[in-house]
């Protein structure tokens, strides 16, 4: 279920390969113990459903996907794509312990390797402004192309997301809503976005 690095290695701002093996103790201080709560909210809000083909973007160490996993069931696929190799491997890891596995690869959100229109649901978590501009719009680009039209775009982060919502529509993401979920009094804020692609979804990779 893990495949092996396919990604350039070549390193880009963002890629937080170094604090592979420190990244679930880290979420579970900034979330102050709430980050089951956290990624049951995330799964939610995905309204990815039992049977779903579902991919998470900048996956970090899979506890998301693994939680959008048993969300789906074993008739559906969830696919959690990461730049940085550490955080695959960390990944993969606890994919072997899961009951319900997901399939772990390394890669870009700016070059996904799918095929068109594969996903009822893409999720980016904690991710979207972890790179640069130029890369986060040929990662949206993508994310479109790779979602079926009307799949489900979720974005879940700290930072606030109106930017996102210009260059989203750009490439047929349809914003639908957005909001705000507090998971404790001292935890942060976690906003949200979600998005319908609601075209045909562009091919052209190298814009
Ligand atoms: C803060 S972590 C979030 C991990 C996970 N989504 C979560 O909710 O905990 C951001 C992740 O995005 C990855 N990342 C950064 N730039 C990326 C890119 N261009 N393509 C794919 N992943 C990327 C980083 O390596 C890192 O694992």
């Amino acid at each position: 279920m893990n495949r092996p690095a396919s990604a350039s290695n070549t390193k880009q701002p963002g890629q937080l390969g170094a604090w592979a093996p420190f990244y679930d103790l880290t979420m579970k201080v900034l979330t102050l113990g709430r980050e089951r709560a956290l990624r049951q909210m995330e799964v939610d809000l995905s309204s990815a459903k039992v049977g779903d083909t579902v991919l998470e973007v900048g996956c970090g160490t899979g506890t998301l996907t693994l939680a959008l996993a048993k969300q789906v069931g074993a008739t559906g696929r969830v696919h959690g794509v990461d730049i940085a190799p550490q955080m695959i491997r960390v990944a993969g890891r606890k994919n072997t312990r899961a009951d319900v596995p997901a399939t772990f690869q390394v890669g870009r959100i700016e070059r996904l390797p799918f095929p068109d229109a594969t996903f009822d649901v893409a999720v980016c978590s904690f991710m979207i402004f972890h790179m640069p501009g130029n890369v986060r719009q040929r990662g949206l680009r993508e994310i479109s192309r790779v979602l079926r039209a009307g799949g489900t775009f979720l974005v879940v982060d700290t930072a606030a997301l109106d930017p996102l919502s210009g260059p989203m529509a750009e490439v047929g993401l349809v914003e639908t809503d957005t909001g705000t979920r507090k998971l404790g009094w001292l935890a942060p804020t976690a906003r949200y976005l979600r998005a319908t692609a609601h075209k045909d979804p562009p091919t052209d990779r190298t814009a």
